[in-house]
């Protein structure tokens, strides 16, 4: 009866509901994404073997949900030819869109802004949704250094491992040994102490880890390597300490030094001794002619 009049409400409802759901897709890096703390990220968003499209008829938003509730807060919006960043410096290059991609720049990425994005990318009349767990990671930067120097009197060695500027919180710190005479690196487990995470004012953390040596044995000529495994670390990281100067090596030195001013001064004798002698027969050969 209303065949003539066109498409019924309940036609363009359902149109409409296909043009949600249907052929439009967006896809994401994956359930998560990992990114590095202060970096320059891009969160995906992509329409997969998208043709050129027209960017007039598009719209891209994207979310963040708010920690604990279940709201989400708006970063970024282009529709109608209008962008607008409401987390500053998002973006969604129009040039990448066009080619869809719908991807989402946020340079200097935070902790805080870890959390589910969600991107909704609208080419009328279709409407497609993708989201992504963003988990932010910072490395461990890591210094060895010798805490406490083997004197005369205390021939204790304390070697600190620092490593600073990591998130998340769990790390491990392990100590490892290195001689030429045993060309494999031998775990120490004696005389390790790892003190508590230490919390930065960024969120990220610090850990310093001691190893005393307790014999000057051990100090001789070891290279010593504090091992640290972090989430953010493809293969744990070695972080070292030259090898230490210890007394024997100093007395060494100083046998060197001596040795070396003997030389010298016997060297010095004897080019005087041979000028002397040069002299003198110079003087007896001038009185031979006069
Ligand atoms: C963590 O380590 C960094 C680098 O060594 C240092 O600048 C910072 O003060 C440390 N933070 C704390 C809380 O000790």
């Amino acid at each position: 009866m209303a065949s003539g009049l066109g498409p019924t409400p309940l036609l363009l409802a359902v149109w409409g509901t296909l043009g949600a759901t249907g052929f439009l897709k967006v896809e994401m890096a994956g359930k998560t994404q990992v990114v590095f703390l202060n970096g320059d990220v891009t969160i995906y968003c992509k329409i997969p073997g998208s043709p050129l499209l027209d960017s007039s008829i598009m719209g891209v938003m994207w979310f963040r949900k708010i920690r604990g509730s279940e709201m989400e807060a708006r970063l970024y919006e282009y529709y109608g030819g209008h962008q607008a960043a409401f987390r500053p410096g998002a973006s969604v290059p129009l040039e990448l869109l066009e080619r869809g991609d719908a991807s989402l720049r946020l340079p200097g990425i935070q902790l805080r802004e870890a959390g589910e994005y969600r991107c909704e990318v609208v080419v009328t009349p279709q409407k497609a949704e993708g989201v992504v767990q963003v988990e932010v990671v910072a490395s461990p930067a890591g210094k060895v250094t010798l805490d406490q120097a083997p004197t005369k009197e205390n021939r204790y060695a304390r070697v600190e491992c620092k490593t600073s500027g990591f998130y998340p919180e769990p790390i491990t710190i392990t100590w490892e040994k290195w001689t030429q005479k045993a060309p494999q690196h031998l775990q120490i487990s004696e005389g390790v102490f790892t003190g508590p995470p230490v919390k930065n004012e960024d969120g990220t953390f610090n850990v310093t880890s001691y190893l005393t040596l307790k014999s000057p044995v051990e100090a001789d000529g070891a290279i010593y390597q504090c091992v640290v495994g972090h989430v953010s670390l493809h293969t744990s990281q070695r972080f070292s300490l030259p090898a230490i100067e210890t007394e024997s090596a100093m007395d060494n030195d100083f046998w060197i030094y001596v040795f070396s001013i003997a030389v010298a001064v016997v060297f010095i004798g004897l080019i005087f001794f041979l000028w002397k002698r040069s002299c003198r027969k110079t003087n007896a050969s001038s009185s031979d002619i006069s």
